[in-house]
């Protein structure tokens, strides 16, 4: 089984992980390792997959959210995976979004660590591919200490090949999914003693990590970080991530390269019919507290809307930019 390093990932993060997000940060590391946005068993089983699955093969290593609790759904849907190409199928057991728990999956399957632990064995005598887990420090009125080394040694011991730890609990009355990514409070120290507990299982840890001294203290008492937020907010944090984290030589790739990669890319995509709104989207907060950031993104706008010569494509509002045509 090829393993991959996990030392700074980014998260499943609906709405924003889809495949050009995807495309666009892995011009910016080639080291990150990057998941998809978390779709449902049912989807992949009844949706339009090649849509819901589709990604452009730079995008390795890349592994793929799925969320369910039929353990034969689950199998199935980790299946479809395997063969689409992924490289790792992550199951999905830390989102406390009320449409989630009226399914009976994400954080909800914290409090059933034997139904969990069917799910991995199952899906692991269907595919070859790591199966790993994300999921939260517990669910509402657990105990940190002890319900949650329950669960994380039901989980390996099924064969979970890693783990993916929101170093927060989720309560799943009261609040909204949103207001779960803030409160209740953080909590790293759990997630190290989970790594002191189960020391021979890979641990990532996750949440409200901002800056490389943040990651580089983290990886002293564990395998991984992984990045959600700080990416949508400032994606061009990643351009220093491969000297950085990875110790690897720096990109001479510069930025202006990059947008001009992307924008053929935006060429053929629009070509084949994807919208120019979700093109845009992982271009949008790349200058935020820079000088010119709303200027833009009002070229990207007007590139939307169609306001410019369509010749250049995406190019033109790059180069509009550079000539301060937006200030
Ligand atoms: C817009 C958004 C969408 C998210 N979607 C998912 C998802 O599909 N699957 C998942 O496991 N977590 C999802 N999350 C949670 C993130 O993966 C991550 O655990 C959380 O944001 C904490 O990390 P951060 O503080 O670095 O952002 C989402 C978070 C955000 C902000």
């Amino acid at each position: 089984m090829k393993r991959y390093d996990h030392k700074l990932c980014i998260a499943p993060m609906m709405d924003y992980t889809d495949t050009h997000f995807r495309y666009f940060l892995r011009l910016l590391s080639q080291d990150i390792f990057l998941y998809t946005e978390m779709i449902s068993a049912d989807a992949l089983i009844h949706g339009h997959r090649n849509m819901l699955l589709k990604f452009d093969s730079s995008e390795h290593p890349i592994g793929l959210q799925i969320g369910g609790s039929s353990i034969q759904k689950m199998a199935d849907a980790a299946a479809i995976g395997q063969d689409y190409g992924y490289d790792e199928i992550n199951l999905n057991i830390g989102c406390p979004s009320p449409r989630v728990q009226k399914g009976n999956f994400g954080a909800s399957l914290m409090a059933d660590s034997q139904l969990v632990s069917k799910i991995i064995s199952n899906i692991k005598t269907k595919i070859q591919i790591p199966v790993t887990v994300k999921c939260r420090l517990g669910i509402d009125d657990q105990d940190i200490e002890k319900d949650l080394k329950t669960f994380i040694k039901s989980c390996i011991d099924a064969g979970a090949d890693l783990l993916i730890i929101h170093a927060r609990k989720a309560w799943l009355n009261g609040i909204s999914a949103k207001d779960n990514r803030v409160l209740p409070e953080i909590n790293y120290q759990a997630v190290y003693d989970i790594k002191n507990y189960a020391k021979e299982t890979e641990i990532i840890i996750n949440g409200e990590i901002n800056s490389y001294s943040d990651i580089k203290n983290h990886l002293k008492y564990v395998d991984g970080v992984m990045l959600g937020r700080k990416i949508i907010i400032n994606p061009l944090f990643l351009l220093d991530a491969d000297t950085n984290i990875f110790g690897n030589k720096k990109q001479s790739i510069k930025l202006e390269d990059i947008i001009e990669i992307y924008s053929q890319y935006a060429d053929e995509q629009i070509k084949n019919g994807v919208s120019k709104t979700r093109i845009i989207k992982p271009l949008m907060s790349i200058f935020n507290n820079k000088p010119h950031a709303k200027s833009w993104r009002r070229g990207l706008d007007n590139y939307r809307n169609n306001e410019l010569s369509p010749v250049n494509g995406l190019r033109s509002v790059h180069e509009d930019f550079l000539q301060g045509v937006y200030i």
